[in-house]
């Protein structure tokens, strides 16, 4: 759940200004839902974007805060996709990111769509980016619990994992910004295209239209199909589990999406 910017201790605020001058104006983010405050923020010095969370204790991160101090990490070695991280700010028991303001739209995944072109431009990029020895992260571990060997999806690939439709800015120059870096991973490179097709689907392509797009990845098209359909098994089924204990509408559907992917994929 989000909070409120007003819900932002004195000592932060002013740990912010110190980087920006006066605040004039914030306005929240219009999707995500990780981080516990997500703004855009008009200051002295011009426009940001902040995300901020809130530490369980002053001693002890929760996983936002954990998520955060991951992204923070990460994005100096990512620049080629990725908004500039400005400034962090640590007090009265918050971390706040300061990045560079993208003025952008989310990209549009539908068939058809031009911006298919541009998320094809950038998976490219990233796939041929070797991955920062920053990113620690193994993708493979997520599916541990699901399946008993994982070691198909491990590699040496940078992931982003994460790379749906609102995670993909597109400027009016016709930019792409990859932002939310902070479930970046090494992997398998294929999987990067494993875990973006539900994007696909729930955009409305069908499983084949989906299975047909991804095929211009060499990473994919050189994946062995037993070790996809493995993936694609462990995907559906970790996202059934979790949709077990979280009745969000958002989780319903990512399980349904993958569940469709995962028979699609054995079917065929
Ligand atoms: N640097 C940025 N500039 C402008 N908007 C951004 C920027 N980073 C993220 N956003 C917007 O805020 C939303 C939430 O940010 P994101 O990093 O995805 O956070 P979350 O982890 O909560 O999903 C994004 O979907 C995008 O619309
Ligand atoms: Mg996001």
């Amino acid at each position: 759940m989000r909070s409120d910017w007003t819900d932002l201790p004195f000592e932060v605020l002013d740990g912010i200004e110190a980087h920006t001058g006066p605040i004039h104006r914030t306005e929240p983010a219009p999707a995500g839902n990780h981080a516990d405050i997500a703004s855009n923020v008009d200051t002295a010095s011009g426009r940001l974007f902040v995300k901020a969370a809130r530490k369980v204790s002053p001693e002890k991160d929760g996983p936002e805060v954990r998520s955060l101090r991951n992204e923070a990490r990460i994005l100096p070695h990512v620049t080629e996709f990725a908004p500039r991280l400005h400034w962090t700010v640590e007090a009265g028991g918050w971390l706040v990111l300061g990045f560079e303001h993208v003025d952008g739209r989310h990209a549009d995944y539908t068939p058809g769509s031009p911006d298919l072109e541009i998320l094809a431009k950038t998976l490219h990029a990233l796939q041929a980016t070797p991955c920062p020895e920053i990113v620690q992260m193994q993708v493979e571990r997520r599916w541990e619990t699901v399946t008993e060997d994982v070691s198909p999806m491990a590699g040496t690939a940078l992931l982003h994992t994460d790379v749906n439709a609102e995670n993909l800015l597109i400027t009016p120059d016709g930019r792409a910004v990859l932002v939310d870096w902070a479930f970046a991973s090494r992997g398998a490179a294929w999987v990067e295209l494993g875990l973006l097709l539900p994007w696909l689907l729930k955009a409305g392509h069908t499983p084949a239209e989906a299975a047909d797009w991804v095929t211009e990845f060499p990473s994919w098209a050189q994946a062995d199909p037993a070790d996809v359909d493995l993936f694609s098994t462990a995907f559906a089924e970790r996202w059934r589990r979790h949709a077990e204990r979280n009745p969000a509408e958002w989780v319903a559907l990512h399980a349904d999406l993958t569940r469709r992917w995962a028979e699609f994929h054995r079917g065929g």
